[in-house]
């Protein structure tokens, strides 16, 4: 069966009678007029249907936790939506563990992940009552402990391992591989809990961890992943005596973000997932555990997309057409960091059939500043919206006040209704943390 990130575009876009681009029942021209641009846009519908996605796919596995990866995209409003819509959530750092808190989510369903947690986040993590936190290496081990101990509590945890799963992504996003800085080499894990057993008397270990990387197009990998965890629970149990009731195979789906990327379906992951761990459950002789997963692009990326108005042009004698826009690497450093590709389209223009290659550029001080690199469109104006598809997920959440640019506002759309879920930052937010030192002021 399809799944929503095998689409380019939110679910609800379309042209409407105007001849403009609609998102959730909204006009995309009269949504930059209210809102400004640069605006990012995100399709509450879509983010819905992705959610059934994931319970439909994995209803088959009678224990399964599933938890946004938050670092894809952190803010109130998308917490609650998703924690309505029964997911818990994946934080990796005060800040997202705060917003969640804020939001109202049930802390239990909140598990900490990250290989180098502060003292000061641990300690935030405790207080409120975080449901598991993934320890990542042995100094966090003895960190934790302390802290735990110092606020007199048992804290439940997962041990991150690396699997040594190698898979078909950026290098920069691939994680599971031998050679990463994150989790425990699958040769130090008696060790790690040798140390809980023995010293660490305030951590109560639940499981096993692993995430194999992200925007993965690959199924079989799953698969490894779950008989690498299902193996290493088996033998501990072995060795120790262990029952460890949980597994977290980590998030990493795929999305769509030009025609050439084909992603897999959640259903045909979910299939892949059960299908192993039921063949593993038998195979190594254990109970059933409680499966956590924890994606986040695959979620959140289809429903976003970000509108920005068209400004300067410049045609390079026999060269390239480049179309400036009032956005570019600060809203969304995904081209300059990954080389990522996207799609988009003019708002405003939907109706027009002859094209042109241009290649629009970012307004930042970089010459990398370019957001697509020839893209065919009707014949680009200043003034005209372009919407930028699948950008929910990563852009967000890795904006920068580059060139000392305001971040932008981000709207909410449904049935024809839109809501600003993140403001705007203005010129005043941009220097309310700044001092001047009282020698510099006479
Ligand atoms: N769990 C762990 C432990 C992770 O490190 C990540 C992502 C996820 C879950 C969620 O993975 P997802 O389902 O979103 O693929 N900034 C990069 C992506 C970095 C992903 C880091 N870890 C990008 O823009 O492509």
């Amino acid at each position: 069966m399809d799944s929503i990130n095998q689409l380019l575009k939110p679910v609800t876009a379309r042209v409407n009678s105007a001849g403009n681009l609609e998102i959730g029942g909204c006009d995309i021209v009269k949504l930059a007029e209210k809102y400004s641009t640069p605006l990012y846009v995100l399709d509450e519908a879509t983010i819905r249907a992705v959610c059934s996605d994931y319970k439909k796919a994995f209803e088959a596995y009678p224990k399964v936790n599933m938890m946004f990866a938050s670092k894809a995209l952190c803010t109130m409003a998308t917490s609650k939506l998703l924690h309505d819509e029964g997911f818990g959530f994946d934080v990796v750092s005060a800040g997202e563990i705060y917003t969640v808190y804020k939001a109202g989510v049930d802390m239990s369903k909140v598990l900490f992940n990250g290989n180098n947690k502060s003292l000061d986040e641990l300690s935030l993590a405790i207080e409120l009552n975080v449901g598991r936190i993934s320890v990542d290496n042995f100094f966090e081990l003895s960190l934790l402990n302390e802290v735990a101990r110092s606020h007199n509590k048992v804290v439940d945890i997962l041990l991150r391992i690396t699997p040594g799963i190698e898979c078909h992504t950026h290098k920069y996003i691939q994680t599971g591989h031998l050679d990463s800085k994150f989790g425990f080499d699958l040769t130090q894990t008696d060790d790690a809990v040798e140390l809980i057993l023995n010293e660490y008397s305030n951590l109560h270990l639940r499981g096993l961890h692993a995430h194999i990387g992200s925007q993965i197009f690959e199924t079989s990998v799953y698969g490894d992943a779950i008989e690498i965890l299902i193996k290493e629970l088996a033998r501990l149990d072995k060795k120790f005596g262990l029952k460890l009731d949980e597994i977290n195979a980590g998030g990493g789906l795929g999305v769509k973000y030009t025609d050439d990327d084909c992603p897999p379906s959640v259903y045909a992951v979910a299939d892949i997932i059960i299908n192993r761990l039921n063949d593993c459950i038998k195979k190594y002789k254990i109970e059933p555990p409680s499966l956590f997963i924890e994606p986040g692009r695959s979620i959140i990326s289809t429903a976003g997309v970000t509108l920005y108005t068209v400004g300067s042009s410049k045609q390079v004698p026999k060269g390239r057409k480049y179309v400036a826009i009032d956005g570019g690497m600060a809203d969304n450093p995904r081209p300059s960091v990954y080389q990522a590709k996207y799609i988009a389209e003019i708002a405003n223009k939907k109706e027009f059939s002859s094209l042109n290659t241009v290649t629009i550029a970012g307004r930042f001080c970089e010459s990398g500043d370019i957001l697509i690199k020839d893209i065919n469109l009707p014949e680009l104006e200043e003034g005209d919206i372009l919407c930028v598809y699948n950008t929910g997920a990563y852009n967000y959440s890795m904006a920068s006040n580059y060139n000392r640019v305001q971040k932008l506002a981000m709207v909410l759309v449904n049935n024809s209704q839109s809501d600003m879920i993140v403001k705007r930052e203005t010129l005043d937010d941009l220097i309310s943390h700044d001092e001047i030192p009282d020698r510099l002021k006479s």
